[in-house]
């Protein structure tokens, strides 16, 4: 142990802090702290320097502590600290409406900000339950999500969520809500590169769902068109076209998730355009602001917010809101941000950058434990065979074997190792990410 960790460590009081997600004990014990970070890396505690292989947390879509945004924040909690985002407002939060309705799906051209994505999902389902009711449909109640899904850690989030772990010890959820089936099939899909072939008929489940319930009882159906947190499930040819159809159909309002997907992350700005499917809704959080403040929302079809323009002028028409919605500091680094996205042409680098990746973790097929390899824009997963009995037990142990010996930073989720660099990597850096992981692979149990 050097000194400097020594220093770090006797300072810190451990104790106090319940850190989310995460397996509190164990991390106490061998504790893993970021001390600074400048574009792909971090320094830890212990003096390393450690490659990003995740952009934070598929938020630090422009490398971290980047000038324009630091400054931005700076000037902003110099002028305006905050100002009440009820009936009053600031100028920052029109101008990073402005330019998300600029870059978002044609036709999403209205913004509800919160200040994170589980808000933001939670703020999506009430948008379409008033919706509908605004317009006299008020029986369309039903929340539709899928399996696997992850839609942040609210009641709704959770509810119409698919993950398992996250749901089993709350119970009480949302009663009006069911799910699709996942399109995860390894026997069909293993080793696709970009969007699997097989698959694009899971999407009929919802003629299914839409008989056992009747469409005139269903609000919407909310997924993430890369299911990212459940270890990286990118959609069949023709899935999500599919749904939109029946959406249309069915007149179900049909919200795309892209919290993670957005900004850059599947090769477009949004995974909407990746895919060519837009939707009625959609959510956005982390690289919004390139996670320098926290900050998320809804951006609506106008035909959605226009239906609650109806009632008098002076009647508030959607009772819901955050203190923080719009924050300035939040709206000023989310300005900042999305002004370097465009000067920089990141999306463009990002997207131009994904065949190097595609190529560079498909080559680790073949190497021990690999059951699949699944890659979309700047986002690949590898999936490894669990230890029988032990499910997730494997990738954490790589996940652990990257950060202390090989000095990249991953992510796991289950037995999924996820990799989403920034798009400022350069092809070194996803030589050294990939490299890496390769290593690792070959020395686990
Ligand atoms: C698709 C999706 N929705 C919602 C969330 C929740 O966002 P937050 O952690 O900011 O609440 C996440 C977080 O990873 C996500 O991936």
């Amino acid at each position: 142990m050097g000194g400097r960790e020594t220093d770090l460590l006797t300072q810190l009081n451990l104790g106090p802090l319940w850190i989310p997600f995460t397996a509190n004990r164990q991390f106490k014990q061998n504790p893993r702290l970021l001390v600074s970070a400048k574009d792909m890396h971090y320094m830890t505690h212990d003096g390393r320097q450690v490659l990003d292989g995740i952009s934070g947390m598929w938020a630090v879509n422009a490398g971290h502590c980047r000038q324009p945004i630091v400054e931005a924040i700076q000037k902003q909690a110099q002028t305006l600290d905050y100002a009440t985002a009820f009936q009053m407002h600031h100028p920052a939060a029109f101008q990073a409406a402005e330019r998300l309705a600029a870059i978002a799906p044609q036709g999403l051209d209205h913004v509800f900000f919160t200040s994170s994505g589980s808000e933001a999902v939670d703020t999506a389902l009430k948008i379409a339950l008033a919706y509908h009711r605004v317009r006299g449909e008020g029986t369309r109640r039903i929340l539709i999500g899928r399996e696997r899904g992850y839609h942040g850690v609210g009641f709704g989030g959770i509810s119409v969520g698919g993950m398992t772990g996250n749901r089993k010890a709350f119970g009480n959820m949302l009663g009006a809500v069911d799910h699709l089936p996942h399109t995860h099939d390894l026997d069909k899909n293993a080793f696709s590169r970009g969007q699997p072939q097989w698959g694009a008929h899971l999407a009929d489940a919802l003629e299914n769902l839409v008989t056992l319930h009747d469409a005139s009882n269903i609000a919407a159906v909310i997924v993430e068109p890369m299911a990212g947190s459940t270890g990286v499930l990118i959609p069949p040819q023709g899935y999500l076209q599919r749904l939109r159809e029946i959406c249309d159909k069915h007149g179900i309002l049909l919200i795309f998730d892209e919290v993670i997907t957005g900004f850059g992350r599947t090769g477009k700005a949004f995974a909407a355009q990746t895919f060519g499917v837009t939707p009625d809704l959609m959510t956005f959080a982390k690289a919004v602001t390139n996670a320098a403040v926290p900050m998320g929302g809804v951006m609506v079809k106008k035909g959605i917010y226009d239906a609650f323009m109806t009632g008098p002028e002076n009647a508030i028409e959607f009772f819901h809101g955050y203190t923080y919605s719009g924050h300035p500091l939040a709206s000023a680094a989310a300005v900042a941000a999305l002004d370097l996205f465009k000067n920089e042409g990141l999306f463009e680098r990002g997207e131009s950058l994904a065949p190097y990746l595609a190529d560079l973790v498909h080559g680790l097929k073949g190497l021990p434990h690999v059951i699949d390899i699944r890659n979309i824009g700047m986002v690949a997963g590898i999936e490894l065979a669990p230890i029988p009995g032990k499910p997730g037990a494997r990738a954490f142990e790589a996940f652990l074997r990257a950060y202390e010996k090989k000095n990249v930073l991953v992510r796991t989720t289950g037995d999924v190792i996820a990799l989403s660099p920034s798009l400022i990597a350069e092809k070194k850096h996803l030589d050294e990410m990939v490299g890496a992981i390769a290593d690792v692979l070959k020395t686990l149990p």
